[in-house]
């Protein structure tokens, strides 16, 4: 088996286009697990994840399962971390360290590469509150990805967009130092 990469996906209108990220990962033999927010859920099924990982998902709250007593430790413990998309929300609660569910416990007890791909809307995305919070991921060493510019799930034209699918493929290699 490759290398392990865990990916997180928030609760972005984008969350449907890592289901194509995972496909890219696995194609590259890397070993892919998926945890989601509950958001997430509500825009792509964690069946999804799991037939094309082939591993069970973690979503929603950090707690103790049939599959892991500490799931957020187990995953925790890979190669390299990405989240993507990753709303503005789990960016603020990056920020300040929160862990109040699987996607920020895990992040929280990682000491692998952080690769994060934001999406949101423009306000959001211009808003200096996440602006700031970005700027304090970038200073402890975590990879922000630039965000696209277009229309906007919303139907405003702007910035917010997902990086594409193969410039996050190609992070998540350096990362790995693939
Ligand atoms: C239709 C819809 C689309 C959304 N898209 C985004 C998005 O792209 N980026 C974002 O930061 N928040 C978006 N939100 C808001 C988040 O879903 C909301 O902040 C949620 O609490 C995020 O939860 P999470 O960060 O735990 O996944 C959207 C909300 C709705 C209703």
């Amino acid at each position: 088996m490759g290398k392990r990469v865990v990916l997180g996906v928030t609760g972005s209108i984008a969350a449907y286009k890592a289901a194509e990220l995972v496909r890219r990962f696995t194609a590259k033999s890397w070993d892919v697990w998926v945890m989601m927010t509950e958001a997430a859920t509500k825009y792509v099924g964690p069946l999804t994840f799991h037939a094309l990982t082939g591993h069970p998902v973690a979503a929603g709250k950090c707690e103790a399962t049939p599959a892991s007593v500490f799931e957020h430790l187990d995953l925790a413990s890979c190669d390299a971390l990405a989240i993507a998309p990753c709303t503005a929300n789990v960016i603020a609660k990056l920020a300040c360290g929160l862990a109040d569910d699987i996607v920020t416990a895990t992040a929280l007890a990682c000491t692998a590469p952080l690769v994060v791909a934001p999406a949101m809307n423009e306000k959001m995305w211009k808003h200096p509150a996440t602006q700031a919070n970005l700027a304090t991921l970038r200073q402890r060493g975590v990879k922000v990805m630039d965000v696209g510019h277009g229309e906007l799930a919303c139907g405003v034209v702007g910035a917010g967009r997902l990086a594409d699918v193969d410039a996050i493929v190609a992070e998540v290699s350096r990362a790995l130092g693939a």
